[in-house]
């Protein structure tokens, strides 16, 4: 375990970031680089997701990176020429401590997926990585601001369940069906009303076709078996291998959950979910709170 790092509390020490999509939502700025290093503010997607992921306990992180993989490393690897510049030349110890800061608790490591194949294959990469164990799986486009980390509460649902798949649920409104996988389940009683017992997953159901408003957004606790389950699963909806898929075959044997977490989601991998993540991070921040609020309403519209 990496120095410092906090011990993990839970049952679950991995985390996989799937971080190969060709992200063409929000091309040219995806050409070179990953959508997972856009910055919110100041920091790239993918550092929010590795410290929440670290509150919650985990510090092994695995990083499925397609191209621009080495923008991905560099961020979280010693940078001694930039550190040597901020000690000596212009000695600024804040500046020093963030840049240390980034990767300091966490041990990184990488696998690849070469080709851009969907979400299901891009997990499946991680299996020599995560061996036998139980994993989480953070989506770092999928922004979330809670009180508690999204993956901590996850993890709470899991060793609750006893060590059963849990997936983050969301509800939304019936018209965005079609951009969610989206689950058919019921309440699961004696917790705190936000578990559910899932019996059907659909990826991306027409709103006509959907089984319920409860959508899956990009935090999972896994058990090793969805490998096999992903394995035999082909090509789904846009020619690519689901993860939601690979979930619907491990269900056959297998009892899943859901939990609708507490927390605000953005979808940061969207152009409008990404202005309003920056606009609302930036409000949050005890620097820059102030004076951008005060930017906004000076904004005449
Ligand atoms: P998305 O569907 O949001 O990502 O996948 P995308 O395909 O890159 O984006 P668009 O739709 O073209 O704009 C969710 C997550 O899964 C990863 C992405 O990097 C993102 O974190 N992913 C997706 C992979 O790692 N490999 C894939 O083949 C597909």
């Amino acid at each position: 375990m990496a120095k410092g790092a906090p011990q993990s509390k839970h049952s679950v020490r991995k985390a996989v970031f799937p971080a190969a999509g060709l992200g063409t939502r929000f091309l040219p700025a995806t050409k070179a680089q990953p959508k997972e290093m856009l910055p919110i503010v100041d920091k790239p997607l993918i550092q929010y997701g590795v410290e929440e992921a670290i509150r919650s306990g985990i510090s092994n992180i695995i990083i499925v990176t397609g191209r621009g993989k080495s923008s991905i490393e560099d961020h979280f690897d010693v940078s001694f020429e930039l550190e040597h510049m901020l000690e000596n030349k212009r000695p600024n110890r804040e500046l020093l401590s963030l840049v240390r800061s980034v990767a300091a608790d966490a041990d990184i490591s990488y696998c690849r997926q070469k080709e851009a194949l969907g979400l299901g294959h891009a997990v499946r990469r991680a299996r020599e990585l995560v061996g036998n164990e139980p994993f989480a799986v953070v989506l770092s486009d999928d922004l979330i601001h809670s009180r508690t980390p999204c993956l901590d509460q996850l993890i709470r649902a899991f060793d609750h369940t006893g060590g059963a798949p849990v997936l983050a649920l969301m509800e939304v409104p019936r018209t965005d069906t079609h951009l969610y996988g989206v689950v058919k389940a019921e309440p699961v009683e004696n917790y705190d009303g936000r578990l559910f017992r899932i019996t059907d997953l659909v990826e991306k159901p027409a709103p006509a076709k959907a089984p319920s408003n409860l959508a899956i957004v990009g935090r999972y606790v896994l058990i090793p078996e969805i490998f096999d389950s992903i394995d035999r699963t082909g090509p789904g909806a846009g020619g690519e291998i689901q993860l939601t898929d690979g979930l619907k075959h491990l269900l056959r044997t297998h009892t899943l959950y859901g939990y609708l977490f507490e927390g605000e989601r953005y979808d940061a991998g969207d152009k409008m979910g990404y202005l309003r993540a920056t606009v609302e991070f930036a409000l949050r921040r005890p620097d820059l709170g102030r004076p951008f609020r005060d930017y906004l309403k000076s904004i005449k519209l």
